[in-house]
Formats: C-alpha cells, structure tokens, sequence
C-alpha cells in the first residue's frame, strides 16, 4: 500500500501470541488482555532499550472490546479491562514516544468471539480508529470466505485512508486463502490494498512451528519475495524469541531468518519476564540493520545441502553498484556442524574483494578473496550470519588518491 508508511517493516509489541485472549484478571491480574499489560509493555520497550533499538509500536490483538456494539453500532472496548478507553490508551503510549495499533476481524465475530466488523461497519469503524488515535490496523479474517475477503479488505483500506488519519494497515487477507482455502491470492491486489500480509498459520511457542514457518517461506520464496518491499510486506508472524520453549540458539535463528526476510518484527513474548540471552538477541542492532535495509529486499535460500541451508540477501551499502550480501547458514541438525564458504558457493564477484562481519558477534573477519575460504562451525539448530561489503576497488582507491594530490 503505497501510503508513505512501513517504508521499513514494522517493528514493536503484539500481545497474541504470548497473552492471547486471557480476560480474567481477577485471578491473572499480570497477564490478562488490559490497558495496564499494554502499559507495562509500553514502559519496558521504553526503559529496558527496545524502543531506542526501534521497536515502537504496542499493538492490541483479539479481545480488547465487548462481545457486541454499543447503541451507536461502534466498536468499543472491555469497560473493565480497559477502564479509561482506548483513546486514553492511545494518549499514554503516545506520550512514551511510542505508536499504538488496534485489532478487528472481518465479519460477524472475531476469531475469539468478540464483536467483529461486517461489511457494513467498515467506513464506521475505520473512523473509530482514527477517533482512538490509532496508528495500526490488524484486520483478520476469521471464518469468512474468498468473495467476501476480496471485499472487505480493500473497502477497509479506503476506508482508513478517507480518515485522513496515518495507519499503518495489517492484513490476514491471503492467509485464509492461500493456507486456509488453498487457493492462489491476489498479490498485485494485497499490494496494492495493504502494508503488510500474513500468509500462514499463526506462530506458536515452539520449535516445530518456527520450523514450519521457514519450512513454508522457503517453499514458497519465489511468489513471496516478487510481492515483497517498502510499504508492503509479507508477514511471517511475530517474533517469539524470549519465551521460554526455544533455546537460545533457536531465539537466534528465528530472528536471523526474520531479518533476513525483511519481516516485521513484531514481538510477542513478556518483556517484564526474558529468557536469559534473548534481550540481547532481540537488540542485536547488526541483525535490525539487516531487517530495516531500505532497499527491503526478501532474502533467499539458494542452497540446501542435507541439513544446512544458506541463504543470501543482497543489502547497502552498494560500493560502485555493487551490492553488499547477508548470508545466513542455517544447521537444522540434532548435531553441530562444519561449513566451508568459498566465493564460488556464495556468488560473489571474482573480480572483487569483501570486509567480511560476523554479525552475530560483531567480530571483523578476514577480508576474503577468489582464494580464500571461510570455515565456520554451527552448532545444532543455530546459524552463522554474515555480512560481506565489497571493498572499494583499487581503480577507485587510486583515483580518490590522485584527486586529493
Ligand atoms: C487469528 C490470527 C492471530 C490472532 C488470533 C486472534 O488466529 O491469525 O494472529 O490475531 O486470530 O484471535
Ligand atoms: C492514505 C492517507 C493517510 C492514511 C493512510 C492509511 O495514505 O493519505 O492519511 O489514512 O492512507 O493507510
């Protein structure tokens, strides 16, 4: 959606995954869908460094309002979990210099069963997120079919854009075809309607759905990364490093692919309550380079060899038109493992030479040549992420040379 927003993918703090639909808050008063877990994230993003890192948007999922409209037909929320509205929500994160993103489902309910927005609520309740002060929309499309998605969701992007109000705009549009109805979607469409895309089943707290998740982007990279680039990005869904249920080398993989897919990185986890080494992770400012590259590139596996995959984004700086490359290499193996990287394996140029970077550590390696190789050890269900930089050519070293004389 060419609105002049995610001109990078969006970063910040999505409560599904780790809080769901939880509304007891008498007896989880931590942990329950309420203004005060959003405020609480909102004060950690802030304080613990997230925001300064560039994650900067608190965005509500599934069951924040009333399980129907009000008198007026509006959306509104929970009266007790959200005591002082969303509009004053809205106001608090904005004055910790943070976005706030609310969330509705295409069609009579939610996913959840709260009150959802059918087609004729959409111009009402696109107003009533610019009333919030909103600056995200997550619009899902639970139980709905084909006919009517490719209805709704182009007719809630109009509709957010007749506000006048800047919202960045979510959809689960293609999921539910692609995935769900296993139908081919509309790209050309989604792009033009939406700033970003889910195309599969949610990610949960484990393992295997992280797996899954590459499983299902590597098979499908070739359609995802032709509809993939500022203003409009196909969503993995969120970032769950943090919880317990990956180790910390699982955490690192899910973030090195995420960046290099240029996903959105919109973490669901409890920022009060961190794995021990994932914060790090999370604010690893060398990978959120990757991610946040503005030339927005879908990275791409170009090798698989048994359990190792490697994969190639092409990022700035560009050195005479020369791109700089992420490569990541991804052991899925129950045991660590050895890799030989060669110009040759990674596509280089052979007339030039590369600055190579560990990212993960941020340590320099050699600089590597036609003739040199690389050997890297990855432990089990880890990666290796580097970055190579083209070195000025010598042509060029001369000339700068000669100028300055
Ligand atoms: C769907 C979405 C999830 C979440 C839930 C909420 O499953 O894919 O991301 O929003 O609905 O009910
Ligand atoms: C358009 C409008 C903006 C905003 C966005 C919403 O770009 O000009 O004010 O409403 O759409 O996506």
């Amino acid at each position: 959606l060419d609105n002049g927003l995610a001109l990078t993918p969006p970063m910040g703090w999505l409560s599904w995954t780790r809080f769901m639909c939880q509304t007891d808050c008498v007896k989880y008063p931590k942990h329950c869908i309420s203004e005060d877990l959003f405020l609480e994230m909102a004060d950690v993003l802030v304080k613990e460094g997230y925001q300064a890192a560039g994650y900067n948007r608190v965005n509500i999922d599934d069951c924040w309002m009333t399980k129907t409209r009000d008198k007026n037909g509006r959306l509104v929320a929970d009266p007790v979990r959200f005591s002082h509205g969303i509009s004053w929500l809205a106001d608090q994160i904005h004055k910790r210099g943070l976005l706030m993103g609310i969330y509705s489902n295409f069609g009579q309910r939610t996913c959840m069963g709260f009150a959802g927005t059918d087609l004729n609520n959409i111009e009402t309740d696109a107003l009533t997120y610019a009333e919030f002060n909103a600056d995200y929309l997550k619009f899902d499309g639970c139980f709905q079919p084909e006919n009517r998605l490719n209805q709704a969701y182009p007719k809630m992007g109009e509709s957010l854009n007749r506000t006048g109000r800047s919202m960045v705009y979510s959809c689960s549009w293609p999921y539910y075809i692609l995935t769900v109805a296993k139908r081919q979607p509309d790209y050309p469409s989604v792009v033009k309607h939406c700033n970003l895309w889910r195309n599969y089943d949610d990610i949960q707290i484990n393992w295997p759905s992280v797996l899954s998740i590459i499983d299902f982007y590597d098979a499908n990279q070739d359609m995802f990364a032709k509809f993939h680039g500022p203003s409009h990005w196909n969503d993995p869904d969120m970032i769950i490093v943090g919880n317990q249920g990956l180790t910390s080398d699982q955490a690192l993989v899910q973030m090195a692919l995420w960046c290099l897919w240029s996903a959105p990185l919109l973490m669901s986890n409890d920022l009060r309550e961190m794995m021990p080494g994932t914060r790090e992770i999370l604010l690893n400012k060398r990978l959120i380079a990757v991610d946040q590259d503005p030339l927005g590139i879908m990275g791409k596996r170009f090798k698989q060899d048994n359990d190792i995959g490697y994969y190639r984004k092409p990022v700035t700086p560009l050195v005479n038109g020369k791109h700089s490359f992420v490569f990541v290499v991804f052991n899925r193996a129950a045991t660590k493992t050895s890799v030989t990287l060669d110009f040759a394996l990674l596509g280089l140029e052979e007339a030039l030479i590369y600055d190579v970077v560990d990212l993960v550590s941020g340590e320099q390696l050699n600089r590597l040549t036609i003739a040199d190789t690389i050997n890297l050890e990855i432990r089990s269900t880890s990666v290796a992420v580097l970055k190579a930089t083209p070195l000025l050519l010598n042509t060029n070293a001369q000339r700068d040379g000669d100028e300055k004389s």
